[in-house]
């Protein structure tokens, strides 16, 4: 008997949670209310959704832009405030296609030591010592890939050094409400919201497919980063704007959230357990929600070779080095995602990973 591969790899919402009959049902009407809006070019996206994520940010629709995904969202960012040679600061490791987009900058990219409650701080302020940035990339909650939350007394940190050296946080945010348990820390925004470019998505609490992410910063900043947007590309697809403000409108996305929490909650009490149980020699991050659980292996286990003995074992692993400004100091580390697999295939995933460490 083949044995059914189990992938390890991808940060994906499993297919059964699509809320597919209630999306068709508000593109139709969203396009039979709004096709003269929707169906037309636009500017900064759909000025409704712009208004209800304001509302939602203690934000005005001007203080919100909207586009097709976080990622690009991300690369006006970069593209607007980076020049070649700038100094870019991330967490080390971070989200890898953040990496990327800053280096196509030129950009120099470094990375700070990400500890469980947060980045070093006396890496930051070393670094810091050696040259302030023009910007520093966060992801503060149920951080990918790692799965740690920053703790308060590390983002008021964060925050003092933005005023004091005087550089943008950029605060990518979009497992920030699939918290399963414990308190929500307040957002890098809430504390500074002239020194925060707060950016989020519908991919991890809706659908990936709507390519469907924005920003919310000072309005100054904003009408930049739009102005770059209508200079590439005009504006972003609408009439799936227009379906997830209907979406919204009618309260489905926050009972939506609730339903991935309930699911999502024991896939990770799950593999939590598993991990301890079965591969204690490694030591795992103890994340409160998001989409991934991480651990450093024990020395003797290089990534490259666990890649390939998974491979024996019908397992699919990502190669943790490109998540490291330098890939070196990934060698040992293993990013799993666990939202899209069910309670069984995590199970059997973890003790075939027991296996070959
Ligand atoms: C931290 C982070 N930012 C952004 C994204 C991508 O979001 P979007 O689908 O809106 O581009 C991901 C997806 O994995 C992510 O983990």
């Amino acid at each position: 008997m083949t044995q059914q591969l189990i992938n390890l790899t991808r940060g994906v919402p499993p297919v059964d949670v699509f809320p597919t009959e209630d999306l068709a049902d508000c593109f139709e009407t969203a396009l039979k209310r709004d096709a003269d809006v929707l169906l037309q070019y636009s500017h900064a996206g759909y000025a409704p959704l712009r208004q209800w994520l304001g509302a939602r940010h203690d934000a005005s629709a001007e203080q919100v832009l909207t586009s097709n995904s976080s990622l690009e969202v991300f690369m006006f960012i970069t593209q607007t405030l980076l020049a070649p040679g700038d100094r870019a600061f991330v967490e080390s490791p971070s989200y890898d296609r953040a990496i990327t987009l800053l280096r196509r900058t030129g950009a120099e990219v470094v990375g700070i030591p990400l500890e469980k409650d947060g980045v070093d701080v006396a890496a930051l302020e070393a670094e810091l010592q050696r040259g302030a940035p023009v910007l520093m990339y966060v992801i503060a909650d149920f951080q990918n890939p790692m799965g740690v939350t920053s703790s308060l007394e590390k983002r008021r940190r964060l925050v003092e050094l933005a005023e004091q050296y005087d550089f943008w946080l950029v605060e990518d945010a979009p497992y920030r409400q699939l918290r399963y348990w414990g308190e929500d820390v307040p957002s890098l925004r809430s504390m500074a919201p002239d020194r925060v470019l707060h950016m989020s998505s519908f991919s991890k609490i809706l659908s990936p497919g709507l390519r469907l992410g924005y920003v919310v910063g000072p309005e100054a900043a904003i009408a930049k980063f739009s102005q770059w947007a209508l200079d590439s590309y005009i504006g972003p697809v609408l009439p799936t704007q227009g379906m997830v403000y209907e979406y919204c409108q009618r309260g489905l996305l926050d009972a939506n959230i609730e339903h991935l929490k309930a699911l999502y909650r024991p896939r990770l009490e799950t593999i939590r357990a598993a991990l301890d149980e079965h591969i204690p020699q490694a030591t795992w991050t103890e994340p409160e929600g998001g989409f991934f659980v991480s651990g450093d292996l024990p020395e003797h286990c290089h990534i490259a070779d666990l890649i390939q003995r998974g491979k024996q074992v019908g397992l699919k692993l990502s190669n943790g080095r490109g998540f490291f400004p330098n890939p070196e100091n990934g060698n040992h580390f293993l990013r799993i995602p666990f939202c899209s697999l069910t309670p069984e295939e995590i199970k059997e995933g973890v003790e075939r990973l027991a296996s070959i460490v």
